[in-house]
């Protein structure tokens, strides 16, 4: 009888594509065989047990000691544990990797839904994403980070990939970069950009941003930057993902394990990676100024507490989607900054709540979409960017005019919203570039409440996945 082992190597030969797969047969019930080729697979090593799965949360309730099977690995699993080779048999010695997230932190906490307590961990997150890296005043000193001065000096662009919520981060991280570091950035879904001839060269950098770090498209996207020269930076939240392993700087965002499919700790925390990330690019162009750069560090090191202050006023954002989970459509406006946080809110909206909703630059609104606001249709606005707030407040009322439901997003200090909004849900004044990380919170909430009202299965919405590993 052939082995096993030899039997999946000889199948092997006629697959292409991206797969995990695990064979067993029961001529051979003493073992169990799993390759992966780009899908993520992973060995716990558990007492008295071995355990297979596509990422590590999913280990954490029976082990935190884990072996990650490389692309072109077979792992063979039998009653004394595991052993790695690769394709052509030859052995591959692995030291397990011991993962130190507390396994309370996988578990619900008292929260009705793991979403719930992720979004409730958001000040804490924060501080994880921030701690040790903003202790000198005048500069983040980034762990993971290595490109030097000289290279962020030549850097003639940015590239920014990523999918869903992470791309969404990504929109935030090409405000800050072009702000702060006065380089020109692209921001590109995964999945266009990789079928796309980007004209990605070696004078630029791809950041790919992944909270999974296993993302089907993201990996092929970021693999094609760096096909193509450019310098690979990972912002990632599971140590020792894929990205994080094929990146030359790896930034971990430190926001724990996020177990809902809706991201929410994870989005925040990235926006203050790349928020770092822009302030140390813009420090060694010599774009930023260091006193600009203390204000800044001071600020973000302000917004956990803010963020809890937020969170506080929860009840406010119940009620609120008490009153709309019937109504079918909704929008989402702002510009700069306020539109990449609208498309956020949209999103989560959509995807748990299953309402239909669309987010728009606010200047866009009069361009074809205002045709689809009728007397109460909800339309929530952003005003947090001071430059652009005139321009917003008439985008509101363009929407007004036609009996919309405005509903604000706007700053504690902001007298001025209540005479053009019927409801507004307050934020406490931070710096502009920085209220993203706050101004998602409300509509967080407003999703997850919504969501709750309709009776929805909101940790696992329907047709979606935690980790898209396939194409
Ligand atoms: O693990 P990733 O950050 O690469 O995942 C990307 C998207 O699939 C993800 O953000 C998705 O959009 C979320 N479900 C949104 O809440």
């Amino acid at each position: 009888m052939v082995p096993l082992e030899e039997a999946v190597r000889r199948a092997l030969q006629h697959t292409r594509g991206a797969y995990a797969i695990v064979v067993l047969c029961s001529d051979q019930p003493d073992r169990i065989v799993a390759v992966r080729q780009i899908s993520p697979l992973v060995i716990g090593l558990g007492e008295g047990e071995t355990l297979l799965a596509s990422d590590i949360p999913a280990l954490l309730s029976y082990t935190r000691d884990v072996l990650i099977i490389e692309d072109g690995e077979m792992a063979v699993i039998t009653a004394r544990g595991a052993t790695v080779q690769r394709l052509d048999g030859a052995a591959v010695a692995k030291e397990p990797m011991r993962i130190t997230w507390d396994a309370e932190m996988a578990e619900k906490g008292g929260y009705p839904h793991f979403m719930l307590k992720e979004i409730h961990e958001q000040p804490r997150a924060l501080q994880e994403t921030m701690m040790g890296r903003l202790d000198s005043p005048g500069a983040p000193e980034l762990d993971g980070v290595s490109y030097t001065s000289e290279f962020v000096r030549g850097l003639r662009k940015l590239w920014i990939t990523a999918c869903g919520t992470a791309y969404h981060a990504g929109l935030v991280g090409r405000w800050v970069i072009e702000h702060w570091a006065q380089i020109p950035v692209e921001p590109e879904l995964a999945s266009e950009l990789r079928y796309r001839h980007p004209l990605i060269d070696p004078n630029a950098m791809a950041v790919a941003i992944s909270q999974s770090g296993e993302t089907a498209d993201t990996l092929a996207a970021a693999r094609e930057a760096r096909k193509r020269g450019a310098r690979l930076a990972a912002i990632t939240n599971v140590v020792g993902s894929t990205l994080s392993r094929e990146a030359d700087d790896v930034l971990y965002v430190r926001a724990g394990p996020e177990i809902a499919v809706a991201s929410s700790k994870a989005y925040i925390t990235m926006l203050v990676a790349l928020q770092m990330l822009a302030l140390d690019l813009g420090l060694r162009r010599g774009t930023m100024a260091t006193a600009r750069a203390a204000q800044i560090i001071s600020a973000l090191k302000a917004l956990p507490g803010k963020a809890q202050e937020v969170l506080l006023r929860e009840g406010e954002v119940e009620s609120l989607a008490g009153r709309l989970a019937d109504r079918g459509h909704m929008f989402f406006i702002g510009r700069g900054l306020d539109y990449a946080v609208a498309q956020e809110g949209s999103l989560k909206l959509k995807e748990i709540s299953y309402l239909h909703s669309e987010a728009l630059a606010a200047g866009e609104l009069k361009h074809g979409t205002l045709a689809l606001v009728t007397p109460g249709v909800p339309v929530f606005a952003l005003v947090t960017q001071r430059h652009v707030y005139e321009k917003t407040l008439s985008n509101i009322q363009e929407v007004k005019a036609r009996g919309g439901l405005v509903i604000a997003v706007a700053y504690d200090s902001d007298t001025e919203i209540t005479k053009h909004a019927e409801v507004v849900l307050r934020i406490p004044d931070t710096d502009d570039d920085l209220a993203p990380v706050l101004s998602i919170i409300p509509l967080q909430l407003f999703a997850y409440y919504v969501a709750r009202e309709r009776g929805n299965d909101i940790d696992q919405p329907r047709n979606l996945a935690k980790s898209v590993t396939v194409e």
